[in-house]
């Protein structure tokens, strides 16, 4: 009996210790458009405005953050179901306090796992989210069955599109595709490589008014980053673009995040970690 309080106690004090952490999901629909520049820099903006970061690397082939930061992480996710790693180890440490999850060839395995190894998993990384205000996960492009549970399973999405009529049509279909499974998740958009002042806001508009007509969705504009040299010189010295503070590109991402960070578009409040992994493990599984 007393075993049994003693239980009860230690799981009611776990689940109020729960830290809000919020998930988001970076998704396009045409590759290349610069969603892991846009993942790792926003990341890094959060962290400098004193939040924890986790940024996980879903590129389900060549994980391309290590590549971005210049870095050879010691460990990736394959390492958890193939060497029996824990998941705290494999968690790499970037710039500015900036923690990322490495991916590698393989990751897919993750999707392909048992029943014992999806607890195993789910168990260790809510205890990893914990940790952390936010967890970002950098998506492939398009959607697959299984990246599609990840996706379906964060507080909210970010699309990322380029004012190309091709990236905004494949954008649309990504976020149809999300829609048919999950009609109330927030949609946010962000407009890279705008090459005019109006141009992002010609590209959002085109978006949200398809996504109105046929989806009956409103989606919000999260911000606008301009074609800029600088993240191309930044990419190929394997530095995070918003460490050079003075381009345009920084700056915008800066507004980008200050705006993010007053507007607290997630209705789904509260989320933590918890809430997270329980959603991803019920998907997994139900597949
Ligand atoms: N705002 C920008 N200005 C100039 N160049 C940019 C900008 N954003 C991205 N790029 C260029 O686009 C390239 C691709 O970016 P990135 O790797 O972030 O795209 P991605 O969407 O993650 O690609 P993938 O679909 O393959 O994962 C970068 O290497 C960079 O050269
Ligand atoms: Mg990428």
């Amino acid at each position: 009996m007393r075993d049994q309080a003693e239980a009860l106690r230690r799981r009611l004090n776990d689940l109020t210790n729960l830290r809000e952490t919020k998930s988001l999901a970076v998704v396009s629909g045409k590759g290349g458009v610069g969603k892991s520049n846009f993942s790792l820099n926003f990341a890094i903006s959060l962290c400098h405005k004193g939040y924890k970061v986790l940024l996980f690397d879903m590129d389900v082939g060549m994980g391309n953050i290590d590549i971005l930061l210049g870095k050879s992480s010691k460990f990736t996710i394959v390492d958890f179901f193939e060497k029996n790693e824990s998941l705290k180890n494999i968690v790499s440490e970037g710039p500015e306090n900036l923690h990322y999850i490495a991916g590698g060839t393989g990751l897919n395995r993750l999707f392909k796992i048992d029943r014992t190894m999806l607890d195993e998993f789910t168990e260790e990384f809510s205890s990893v989210l914990n940790e952390y205000d936010y967890v970002i996960f950098d998506m492939g492009a398009g959607v697959t069955e299984e990246t599609l549970q990840f996706i379906l399973s964060v507080d909210e999405i970010i699309l990322v599109t380029t004012p190309e009529p091709t990236s905004i049509t494949d954008g649309y279909a990504m976020l149809k595709h999300i829609h048919m499974q999950d009609d109330r998740v927030p949609f946010l958009v962000v407009v890279n490589r705008t090459l005019e002042k109006n141009d992002g806001l010609v590209t959002f508009n085109r978006l949200n008014s398809v996504t109105q007509k046929f989806l009956g969705r409103e989606l919000k504009l999260l911000g606008m980053i301009p074609d800029d040299q600088s993240i191309r010189l930044a990419v190929s010295k394997q530095t995070p673009f918003i460490l050079a503070t003075k381009s345009l590109a920084s700056k915008a991402l800066m507004e980008l995040t200050e705006r993010y960070e007053q507007a607290k578009f997630n209705v789904m409040q509260p989320s933590n970690g918890f809430r997270f992994v329980t959603k991803l493990k019920r998907l997994l599984f139900e597949r």
